[in-house]
């Protein structure tokens, strides 16, 4: 089985980096692991122009058709995102907005193929849950919308640099075997 593991950041060398390598490290046990970065990725904003709700394609062709190209091919899909001003990067919203060809909320849609298994890990420098929750929120609602289905979250607080990750890997690790 293939696991898409995204860096949600647009930072390379991170916190939401390192927790990205321990994920792959963790799953490659048990599955073939893809990491990609949202900034591999060059996504224009969706225009809002609602020609794919009549015809289930974007009028852009750009590299979010590369994006969900590896979608297509994972069974298993873990975004791992920090809280960029209490939700997800811009970058990665960019993306969702663009995946709007693929969403259930409208017919025709384009479909990806059904079994696929969501999981969402979150991390904030500030200290409470209910921000993480939000962005859960957010990555969830995505699942939902492309029948990918969700099957858990992880939140971390208090995390702003990748030295501060090596005191959660222990978190991290634990969650990775419900994956
Ligand atoms: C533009 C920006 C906005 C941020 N906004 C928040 C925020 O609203 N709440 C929070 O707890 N942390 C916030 N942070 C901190 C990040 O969530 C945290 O540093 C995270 O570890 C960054 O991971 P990265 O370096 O891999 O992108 C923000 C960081 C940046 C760069």
């Amino acid at each position: 089985m293939n696991a898409l593991i995204i860096n949600c950041s647009p930072v390379r060398t991170g916190a939401t980096a390192e927790i990205v390598s321990i994920i792959a490290e963790q799953l490659s046990a048990r599955y073939d692991v893809r990491t990609v970065c949202i900034d591999d990725y060059r996504i224009g904003f969706c225009r809002g122009c609602r020609s794919c709700h009549t015809t289930a394609e974007c009028i852009q062709h750009d590299d979010a058709d590369l994006q969900m190209n590896e979608f297509e091919l994972a069974d298993i899909i873990v975004c791992v995102s920090p809280s960029y001003w209490a939700d997800v990067p811009g970058q990665f919203k960019v993306f969702i907005d663009r995946c709007t060809p693929w969403s259930n909320t409208h017919e025709p849609h384009k479909a990806l193929p059904a079994g696929k298994r969501g999981y969402a890990v979150v991390l904030r420098t500030g200290p409470g849950m209910k921000e993480c929750e939000r962005l859960i929120g957010t990555i969830e609602h995505f699942y939902s919308h492309l029948n990918i289905e969700r099957r858990g979250s992880l939140g971390l607080v208090s995390v702003e640099y990748r030295e501060d990750v090596e005191s959660r890997k222990d978190d991290i690790e634990a969650f990775c075997k419900t994956i």
